[in-house]
């Protein structure tokens, strides 16, 4: 049964649910305030007990959780620490709801109910809607038998004051984008003998059929017709073909501005001819978490139906070793005109963006918007969790950091240093493809930078957080979408 979300008005401690989820800020007399007292009479004390035990003060990410064993209607009890009232933001209710979500189906519950104290703001609400369907994710699609999750969670009830019909609309919507965010992450764990890049171009025509987004899918002919020669040479060592992917969110009443955002679609990076050591290349089906964000990102455009115009475009290749595979020391055109000298085969989701990044701009965007796992540089720089990003203008950095910020999504402000500009030279052509091994992650983005003319240019390096190998806040262990709620919040300060 598929997941269903409602509001009630219900007091908590006589919520039934398999898991009832209690957000509790910190405080000293937790155990005497509502509705944890009226819990812990029904348990006969034995709450406040754990409680000052455990030392549960509602600190940020403390948890307590305990079986009720009969004596309250809900079958067992989630208490999380929500840090001070006065600061609390939206990541924290989103990942209070993600969290609660894994652990009801750590315990095989089919339903939960979630209740926070005082009146949920819209944000707010809508964070929760988010984090549920964040944290009930699961990728169990290749699982058999005894993997089979034993249970599901098919029902999730909202417990509020706030004025129910406001909440609802909110959680209703959070809870769309939270399902868009799992089309991302579905697409990062599809293996990649399943998800070529045929399949990504279908998966995203889906996507927009299902949103009322217009699609149009280039294939290898027409990729190469219009002269991106640079997409071309990437996917010319795999039997799989390219594909570029055009969805379009046009409103009827839109505004002059015109957000174009691109997405690195390596449904498999081997490195090419330059081939990376077997350790860790199973996690290349990943390379494609930008276009897979995009898709992502576009259906929820569509959900959110802002008054601003939205473009995603994909740029899908396998990158494989082959008799016909590209080679370092090639020269190949570009779309725009300019000459590409190859160095390492494995730097090779800056090709295929140059030539999408080409052809958005000649689609006019008021901001124009890459994301890709592109360079290993950046995970060194940054780690795991943050993504870096770079901005052709300091307003433009400003304006999209804090909407990252907002979203409660790390992303860090990465310079683009022009000092580094003359690794880029080469002596056969217009450019190389890359510099040095130090600031690699600079060059891939001042590389990028070369293909989008005076158009105002976002470039997020997602490397590090795209896959992760362990859950965490309102991510999920494998694909996360890292970066949709944050393009999502950046479109709603245009
Ligand atoms: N897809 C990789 C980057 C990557 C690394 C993504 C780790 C996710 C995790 C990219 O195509 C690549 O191989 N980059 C090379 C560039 C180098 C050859 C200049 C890298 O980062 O080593
Ligand atoms: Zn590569
Ligand atoms: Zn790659």
């Amino acid at each position: 049964m598929p997941l269903k979300l409602s509001c009630a008005t219900t007091d908590p401690s006589k919520a039934s649910a398999d898991l009832l989820a209690l957000g509790v800020f910190a405080g000293e007399s937790i155990s005497t305030t509502a509705p944890i007292d009226a819990i812990d009479k029904l348990l006969g004390g034995a709450l406040a007990e754990v409680i000052k035990h455990r030392e549960f003060t509602g600190k940020k990410d403390q948890t307590i959780e305990i079986e009720s064993l009969g004596r309250l209607p809900a079958r067992r009890l989630l208490l999380v620490g929500l840090g001070e009232e006065a600061e609390l933001t939206v990541e924290t209710v989103r990942t209070f709801a993600a969290r609660s979500a894994r652990s009801a189906n750590g315990a095989k519950a089919t339903s939960i109910a979630y209740g926070i104290p005082g009146k949920l703001d819209a944000e707010k609400a809508r964070a929760l809607g988010e984090g549920l369907v964040l944290g009930a994710y699961r990728f169990t699609k290749y699982l058999t038998g005894e993997r089979v999750p034993k249970a599901e969670l098919a029902k999730a009830t909202l417990l509020t004051s706030g004025k129910l019909d406001k909440v609802r609309k909110s959680a209703e919507l959070g809870f769309k984008i939270g399902t868009c965010v799992c089309y991302t992450r579905d697409l990062i764990n599809e293996p990649a003998n399943e998800l070529t890049p045929i399949a990504l171009a279908d998966y995203a025509k889906n996507v927009a059929k299902k949103h009322k987004l217009a699609c149009k899918v280039y294939d290898a002919a027409a990729i190469k017709r219009m002269g991106m020669k640079l997409f071309v040479a990437v996917a010319q060592g795999s039997v799989n073909e390219p594909r570029m992917v055009h969805l379009t969110y046009k409103p009827a009443k839109a505004t002059k501005k015109r957000l174009v955002v691109v997405g690195k679609g390596l449904t498999f990076d081997s490195g090419g001819l330059c081939i990376k050591p077997a350790a860790g290349m199973g996690e290349m089906k990943s390379d494609m978490s930008g276009a897979g964000n995009v898709v992502g990102f576009m259906a929820a455009v569509a959900e959110l139906a802002p008054n601003v115009e939205v473009h995603g475009i994909i740029a899908a290749a396998e990158n494989m070793p082959d008799g016909n595979s590209y080679r370092p020391g090639d020269v190949f055109g570009s779309l725009d005109g300019k000459s590409v000298e190859i160095i390492n085969t494995d730097a090779e989701g800056r090709l295929v963006l140059a030539d999408a990044l080409s052809f958005a701009t000649k689609l006019n965007p008021t901001v124009l918007v890459c994301n890709a796992t592109l360079t290993g540089a950046c995970v060194v720089a940054l780690g795991t969790h943050c993504s870096g990003f770079y901005a052709t203008k300091d307003e433009l950095a400003k304006q999209f950091g804090d909407a990252a910020k907002e979203a409660g999504e790390q992303f860090w402000h990465m310079p683009l240093l022009e000092d580094l500009r003359e690794q880029l030279k080469s002596d056969v052509a217009d450019l190389k493809h890359m510099g040095d091994r130090w600031g690699g992650s600079i060059t891939a983005a001042l590389f990028l930078r070369e293909f989008v003319g005076e158009t105002p240019f976002i470039h997020c390096d997602i490397a590090g957080p795209a896959l992760a190998d362990k859950p965490y806040s309102f991510y999920a262990k494998g694909g996360t979408g890292q970066g949709v709620l944050a393009f999502l919040r950046f479109l709603e300060t245009l």
